[in-house]
């Protein structure tokens, strides 16, 4: 059952309810983010912060919430914006950078109305904002005015189940593991909300065929904890008579989605093979832990009663044998977990 307003929060233009609603959130919006990412989302915030090519000067952060991805988008010479509806959200930005040094500009805006003269930014950037902009296609147009031609839209978003074995899995996260998860939040119904936003928001398809139509080029998508999360990066393409302005060595994303390439093109460094490698290594080591620690607490249980033990001992030994395979089949899971994730920035 949802409260009465959640039907509010998926109204067009809804910024009033949703600005309300993460103001509620906004104090333990940070945990529960990290928690029902998986402890992922650093990682996919710096191939989002990546994405931005390293001359773009002056980049927005919208919906930029608590400011997550801010640091991340720091660059010598360039100025960093971060916008959003929430004042409480902003608010922790602000409080999140407020020591001495680099700071980036925050400012309270509606995405559809957004402060800014046409094709002022070089980049823009959107974590987990995009589903919350309905109509979308109105938010793409805004975004399309103050990009300039040949600028970056980087979007990281969750996407609802595709279809597959994982497809129960994933929904079951969704309906009942976020929601239960919101109740740590003062505003349980914001991760009802959060979980059905995401259903809506689909598996990706409608949003790419939306980008196109709002003018952005054929881009790259990348898949994160099993296509849980993607990110897209494409660019603003010149209308015409508009002048494409191509910085010296902006050469990223030639290839296009929807040919079954679904890879950002990125020279794969020796670093990250290495990292690659080095997880993969450890998440075989700690299955073949788990399995045989799972296997021995099997034979212990059978055939206890055979081996000449005191009652403490066979205590001991049981405690020890499935305290180490919870212990090692959970870091095997944390490690497939990141495996499979982008690698770690330098
Ligand atoms: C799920 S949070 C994401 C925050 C942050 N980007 C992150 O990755 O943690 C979505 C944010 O979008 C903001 N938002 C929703 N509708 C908006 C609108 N129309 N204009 C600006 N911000 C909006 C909310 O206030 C909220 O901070």
């Amino acid at each position: 059952m949802h409260p009465p307003d959640a039907h509010d929060r998926f109204r067009p233009h809804a910024v009033r309810e949703l600005a309300g609603m993460f103001d509620d959130v906004s104090p333990s919006y940070d945990l529960l983010n990290r928690l029902m990412s998986l402890g992922q989302d650093r990682a996919w915030r710096a191939a989002l912060a990546r994405a931005v090519p390293a001359e773009a000067r002056l980049v927005l952060d919208l919906c930029t919430g608590g400011g997550a991805s801010l640091s991340g988008l720091r660059r010598p010479g360039r100025l960093v914006l971060g916008m959003d509806a929430s004042l409480g959200m902003l608010a922790r930005a602000a409080a999140g950078h407020a020591g001495p040094g680099w700071a980036p500009r925050l400012a309270c805006a509606d995405a559809f109305h957004l402060p800014l003269r046409d094709a002022a930014l070089d980049a823009v950037t959107l974590a987990f904002g995009m589903r919350n902009l309905r109509p979308r296609r109105a938010a793409l147009a805004e975004l399309a005015r103050v990009i300039r031609p040949g600028g970056t839209l980087a979007v990281l978003e969750a996407t609802a189940p595709a279809p597959g074995m994982l497809r129960p899995l994933h929904a079951f996260f969704l309906r009942r593991v976020v929601a239960a998860l919101g109740r740590l939040s003062p505003d349980p119904s914001a991760y009802v909300y959060l979980g059905r936003s995401i259903f809506e928001f689909g598996s990706g398809d409608e949003f790419e065929r939306d980008l196109l139509e709002a003018g952005f080029g054929r881009g790259a998508s990348t898949r994160f904890l099993l296509g849980a999360t993607r990110l897209w990066v494409t660019r603003r393409r010149a209308a015409a008579g508009e002048t494409r302005f191509v910085p010296a060595g902006d050469v990223q994303n030639a290839s296009g989605w929807g040919a079954g390439r679904r890879e950002m093109p990125q020279a794969a460094s020796g670093r990250e093979g290495e990292w690659r490698l080095w997880s993969g290594a450890q998440a075989l080591v700690s299955a073949a832990l788990f399995i045989a620690l799972a296997y021995g607490l099997w034979v212990f249980v059978n055939y206890q009663d055979q081996l000449p033990l005191e009652p403490w001992q066979r205590t001991g030994m049981g405690w020890l044998l499935a305290g180490g395979a919870l212990v090692f089949g959970a870091r095997a899971l944390v490690l497939l977990v990141r495996f499979l994730g982008p690698p770690p920035r330098a």
